[in-house]
């Protein structure tokens, strides 16, 4: 056994939010948190969600400690508990990006509804947007967009959430940083989740990807134009998905 970085989406991948006693969960979070000890494994978490609706979270299910939080699609990166923002991501991630140009755009749509203030960060303007209408409006967003000379990208996930962020920034970029950071090679590296926000985890490069059983069609589909060696789709849910994935890699016994 020898060291790897876990990089885990939460919601529907690592958090089952149908049970409220998830022994899955408790089993991983014990040998996560063993491998930590032992070998010096990073976990990181990658959610959609900003540090508010996060920390909400990481108390209602206990959530362990990561090594670094990646919130806001990608777009904000906390390592070792620190309160504020990574700054080097942050400058990374911020040319030709212009959140007023995006809200002046985005206002003349009547289809996507804003979503709550605390989902509204620096770099990640959010709304919801009825899957029914989501294939002509976000065309003609994203022509929209374009017109401006941003360097921007339209996520779209579960059917539900819509999400604007600069086009260098999302979940499998700040991976990447992290994993170049610490010094990670691909191969000992690994990812979960479920659904259109994650597809960037596993498309970043020759990381590991575990596609947990309740996976989204949204991620199924794109799984299925993009086969890859390196991923595996686990039959389990969540956190036992994952468990599965890791001993499918050889990450655990
Ligand atoms: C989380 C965030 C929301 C985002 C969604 C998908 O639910 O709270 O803002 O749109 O993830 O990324
Ligand atoms: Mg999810």
């Amino acid at each position: 056994m020898s060291q790897f970085m876990f990089v885990t989406d939460l919601d529907n991948t690592l958090v089952n939010h149908s049970t409220e006693d998830d022994k899955e969960l408790r089993e991983l979070n014990h040998r996560l948190s063993q491998h930590r000890q032992q070998y010096g494994s990073k976990i990181v978490y990658a959610t959609g969600r900003s540090s508010v609706l996060y920390n909400q979270l990481a108390k209602e299910k206990n959530l362990i400690e990561p090594d670094a939080l990646v919130v806001a699609v990608g777009t904000e990166i906390y390592i070792n508990n620190n309160q504020t923002p990574d700054i080097e991501w942050s400058a990374q991630i911020a040319s030709k990006w212009n959140r007023d140009i995006v809200v002046s755009i985005t206002d003349k749509f009547d289809e996507l509804k804003p979503q709550p203030d605390s989902e509204q960060r620096p770099f990640k303007v959010s709304f919801f947007l009825e899957e029914s209408e989501s294939e002509i409006i976000l065309q003609k967003l994203d022509s929209e967009l374009q017109k401006c000379g941003l360097n921007i990208k339209l996520i779209y996930s579960s059917g539900i959430d819509l999400d604007i962020v600069p086009q260098s920034s999302d979940k499998g970029q700040a991976m990447q940083f992290l994993r170049q950071k610490w010094k990670f090679v691909a191969e000992r590296t690994v990812a979960c989740g479920d659904s259109g926000n994650d597809i960037a985890l596993f498309a970043a490069g020759d990381e590991r990807g575990i596609i947990v059983g309740n996976a989204r069609p949204e991620l199924i589909q794109w799984h299925s134009v993009n086969p890859a060696d390196n991923r595996y789709l686990a039959k389990n849910i969540c956190s036992g998905g994952i468990l599965e994935g890791l001993k499918h890699f050889g990450f655990l016994e």
